[in-house]
Parts: structure tokens; sequence; C-alpha cells
């Protein structure tokens, strides 16, 4: 059995990319810090279900610390998920965290994989590399600009794995996911609090005018793109993964008035600083090198995070939890 390596198994896409990796008959070992951004028990949750099968070995432990070529022993693909997320709360002394997990770490692993014999390293960046030139034609070729000091951890991870597959082979490919949503997505990100805010009868808080738009990318075609990636895609290059489905905020909410049957109740408040107006990927350099194509619409993806919420929902309150991150 061909055996993957993913950093940040805990995390929304790290946990779906490995069940998905498990279904497809790959032994996983995954590697997870349990960084306190948000709460541990969801992730502890997202873990329960992975380390219920038995090709699944987990590692608790951090990328900064952890013996890795003990790590990397045996393992033919390598996804870098792990990193601190969000863009919004990337200021102020937050970045400190953001440094060390999205660039220090970054750096230690692609050490550990020089002369290492693997397929292929997916590095898992983001659309705020470009900050507001993610709407264009020219790809990936648009300028990169990040406008949040996260995107510009982002930035510093894909250069870093440029040098190591320049310098030393590493066969790294980069992919920019679009705002990736669906079940398990995480609490502070907007499908997740709309959804939550709407089923408790709160009020939808939204950034600035809500007339931002993204390119939301379904969970399940993300994953697709990354395994997809970790066969077919040319070391050394980057890729954007988007779902196909631009839409405005006020377009979601009302979507999801309709899969709830309830009304939303909105306020705005001030737009926050490293938010882009607009994100819209151009894909076609994934569709040729690997055949990536979303298959999942906005609608029957929100259709399967509304059916996801009201569970995690019940988990919380029969933990007594405390709520997601702000
Ligand atoms: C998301 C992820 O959080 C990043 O980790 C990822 O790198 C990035 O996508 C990406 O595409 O690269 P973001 O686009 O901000 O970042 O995703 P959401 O948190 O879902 O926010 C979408 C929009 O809704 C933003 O304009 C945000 O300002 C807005 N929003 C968010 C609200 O209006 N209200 C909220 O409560 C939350």
């Amino acid at each position: 059995m061909a055996g993957a390596l993913i950093t940040g198994a805990a995390g929304f896409i790290g946990s779906h990319l490995a069940a998905r990796l498990l279904a497809e008959g790959l032994a996983v070992r995954g590697i997870d810090n349990l960084d306190p951004y948000y709460p541990a028990w969801i992730k502890e949750r997202r873990l329960a279900t992975l380390r219920a099968a038995p090709g699944f070995d987990w590692r608790p432990g951090d990328l900064r610390r952890a013996d890795l070529p003990a790590l990397l022993d045996g393992v033919t693909w390598v996804f870098h998920l792990a990193a601190r997320p969000g863009v919004r709360a990337s200021w102020g002394d937050g970045f400190d965290e953001y440094a060390r997990a999205n660039v220090l770490a970054t750096q230690r692993l692609f050490e550990a994989l020089r002369d290492r014999p693997v397929e292929r390293v997916v590095f898992a960046s983001s659309s705020s590399v470009y900050g507001e030139n993610a709407s264009g034609d020219a790809g990936e070729e648009a300028p990169r600009r990040p406008i949040s000091p996260y995107g510009v951890s982002k930035l510093a991870g894909e250069g870093l794995a440029w040098a190591y597959h320049a310098s030393y082979g590493v066969p790294v490919v980069a992919l920019r996911y679009f705002t990736v949503y669906g079940p398990e997505q995480r609490p502070d990100m907007a499908f997740h609090r709309f959804l939550r805010a709407l089923l408790e009868g709160r009020e939808i808080e939204v950034y600035g005018d809500g007339r931002q738009t993204r390119d939301f990318t379904f969970v399940g075609d993300a994953v697709e793109a990354t395994w997809r990636a970790a066969r077919a895609g040319e070391p050394g290059a980057v890729y954007n993964i988007g779902g196909g489905s631009p839409a405005g905020l006020g377009e979601v909410i009302a979507m999801l008035e309709t899969l709830t049957g309830r009304e939303a109740r909105v306020r705005l408040s001030p737009a926050r600083p490293g938010d882009p107006r607009a994100t819209r990927a151009d894909t076609r350099r994934a569709r040729e090198a690997f055949g990536y194509a979303p298959v999942t619409g906005l609608r029957e993806g929100l259709a399967r995070m509304a059916e996801w919420m009201p569970g995690f929902l019940a988990a919380e309150a029969a933990l007594g939890a405390e709520h997601g991150a702000a």
C-alpha cells in the first residue's frame, strides 16, 4: 500500500482528503498540532472518524519539532496542508504564529524532503496570494500582491516550494485554493457563521457592503483536485483551484434562506482589512494538466453544508463546548 502523509490532517480540507485517500486504499499518516485558532474539539471530532479506519496512522505533533525522517518513512505522497489559516486574524501580534506555522514549519518540512524519493509534495496555497488580482484572466501569472499578512505567509510558502524544487528537485506542486466550503468548514468562515446564525435565529454579520464576491469551491472538488495534482501535476508548477461558482454574499444568503426555510436578518459591519473585493479562478491550467473540473455547484454544495450543520451544533451543545472562533 502506497503511503501518504497529510500535514494538518485534523483540519477542514485535510480531514476530507484523508478520508478520500483511505477510500482509495492508501495508507494515510496524519500529523496535526491541533492549533488553538479554533476549538480543538472540532478537530478531535474529525479525527475520531479517521482513527476508526485501519489504514490511518495518527501522529499528533508539531512540524516544528516532530521527528520528520520518521514521519516521512515509507511515504510516497506528501500533502502539506498544515497552516495557521484565516485572512482577517493575521494582522498585529497574530502574525507571529502565521510566520511560524506557514513559513518556518514549511521550510523545515521541505528541508527534510531533500533527497527523499517521494512522488509529489502538494503544497496548499491560497487565492489570497493575489490580493486584488484574483479575478482577471491572467490565470496563475496574475501579479501576486497579497493584501493580508496571511496572503504574504502563503506566498512565502510558495517561494520555499519553488526554491526546494529548483535547487533540490523536490517535486512540489502548489495549489491556490479559492474559498473552500462544505461540511466541516472552519467556524471562522463565512458560510459556517451564516448558517449557524440562521439556525440559531441570530443576525448574520456581513463585513463591508456585502458586495464582495468569491469563487467558492466545494471541498469535494478541492480534494479531487489535490489527489489529481499529486499524480499528474507538474513539479514546480502552481495551479488555481476554484469552484466555478463565483457569487456574492447576498446570493449565498438567499440560497441559505431557501435551504433552511428561515428568514435572514443581516447586519452590516465595517469591511475587514485584507479582504479582497472579488476572486474568480481561471482554472484552465489545472484542467489541462490533470483534468480538473469542479462538479459541485453552489446550491448543491450549500445544501450539503446545511445537512451537516445541525449535527455539528448538536455535538457542540452535547459537549457544552465553547463557540467557534470569532
Ligand atoms: C478563505 C479562507 O478562510 C482562507 O484560509 C483561504 O486562504 C482563502 O479563502 C482563499 O481563498 O485563499 P475568505 O475568502 O475570507 O478566506 O473566506 P470566508 O471566511 O468564507 O469569507 C468570505 C467572505 O465573506 C469575505 O469577504 C468575508 O469578509 C465575508 N464574511 C466572512 C462576512 O461578511 N461575514 C462573516 O461572518 C465572515
